[in-house]
């Protein structure tokens, strides 16, 4: 079969999709699979990208940009979007377009807005073209940490105090949204998370210690997403836990737990990527909480609707409950994170992996 690595991308996390779409196509089976890598630009251009990972990692501190390996020109790469046609072409301009080739399967290796959040895969959909990984609704649902939450909410999983800030509510009443978030630490405590509700890889994440800071980082998080959140810090373990999903279904890995930071305020980016803080695989828990957090994953898999894979992310709080964080429907696939080392713990190394999400995606 023939995949179309799809990576890089209009979000804040473009420099990781990059990142983990060079070890994805280091691990691809090349006697299996014919691949035709595509990057997508910060500005949302399609371009065939060199088929060169070693140009797609992590070099002095700053990660690595489609722009860094586009091969087409000025025009870009375009996907069919007429079911039954599945070739996909180059279009440069005031040239005739050429054919690339038809493409079974798509693996959009995207994070955040326009790519992980559904709408890349509402594109798919339309052009009948399958993809690895998650639906358009459960790509939505995990993207936005509102909805996530609400809908784990409904189907009994827990999950921590936070409060929603809309627009609408920034823009007609700002000192009442304000006043909404104050009242909320006043019941809660400080210190508070402010997020961007569609984000990831804790860009645009604030730790706030009291209300000083409350305005910077509601000002940073708006710079994401007008909608944000706050959420309760809570005390306790971070536990993360793979699932995958197997011909007979979804089954979870064996949970990682992300240690207690030092240097850095919390897990958040610098952290994850650049200093590569190592998580430990497997966590230390005792067999009833790696049960318990591992059929909590599966439910999370269950309750958003989700296909192929998902990370999903917990606090072990100080009384002994998992509290779900959230979901990741197209979690880091990067040498250093989590999902595939869980996995690799499991049992599953990182090519199997990848060739169990595109034999997912193909059935
Ligand atoms: N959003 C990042 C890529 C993750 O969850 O791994
Ligand atoms: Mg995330």
């Amino acid at each position: 079969p023939r995949v179309a690595v799809v990576f890089g991308g209009r979000s804040s996390e473009h420099g990781i999709s990059v990142v983990t779409a060079g070890a994805v196509l280091k691990a691809i089976d090349r006697t299996k699979y014919d691949v035709l890598p595509i990057g997508i630009t910060r500005e949302g251009r399609w371009a065939l990208t060199a088929d060169e990972p070693e140009r797609m990692a992590i070099t002095d501190r700053r990660t690595p940009e489609v722009d860094d390996v586009a091969e087409s020109g000025e025009g870009g790469v375009v996907l069919p979007l007429d079911p039954g046609n599945r070739e996909v072409v180059v279009s440069e301009p005031g040239s005739v377009p050429k054919a690339l080739g038809e493409v079974d399967v798509v693996f959009p290796v995207l994070h955040g807005p326009y790519g992980e959040d559904g709408t890349l895969q509402g594109l798919l959909e339309l052009s009948g073209v399958p993809y690895v990984g998650s639906g358009v609704l459960a790509s939505a649902v995990g993207q936005d940490k509102e909805y996530m939450k609400r809908v784990f909410t409904s189907f009994g999983l827990r999950v921590g105090p936070y409060v929603v800030i809309r627009p609408r509510e920034w823009e007609q009443d700002e000192p009442a949204a304000r006043k909404k978030i104050v009242d909320f630490a006043g019941e809660h405590g400080w210190p508070l998370f402010v997020k961007p509700a569609r984000a990831g890889s804790s860009i645009g994440i604030t730790k706030v210690d009291d209300i000083a800071g409350l305005g910077d980082a509601i000002a940073q998080a708006q710079r994401h997403d007008p909608k944000i959140l706050v959420e309760a810090a809570l005390r306790g373990r971070e536990i993360e836990c793979g699932v995958l999903e197997f011909e007979d279904g979804p089954r979870a890995s064996v949970p990682s737990e992300i240690p207690p930071p030092d240097a850095h305020a919390y897990y958040d980016f610098e952290a994850k990527y650049i200093d590569s803080t190592p998580g430990i695989v497997p966590a230390p828990l005792t067999p009833e909480e790696t049960a318990e957090v591992q059929r909590l994953a599966v439910d999370a898999f269950e309750a958003a609707s989700c296909e192929g894979l998902v990370r999903a992310d917990f606090f072990l709080t100080e009384d002994g409950e998992f509290v779900i964080n959230e979901i990741n429907t197209m979690p880091g696939m990067t040498p250093i994170s989590m999902y595939p080392q869980m996995w690799q713990a499991t049992g599953v190394s990182y090519p199997e992996l990848v060739d169990k999400l595109i034999q997912a995606a193909l059935r």
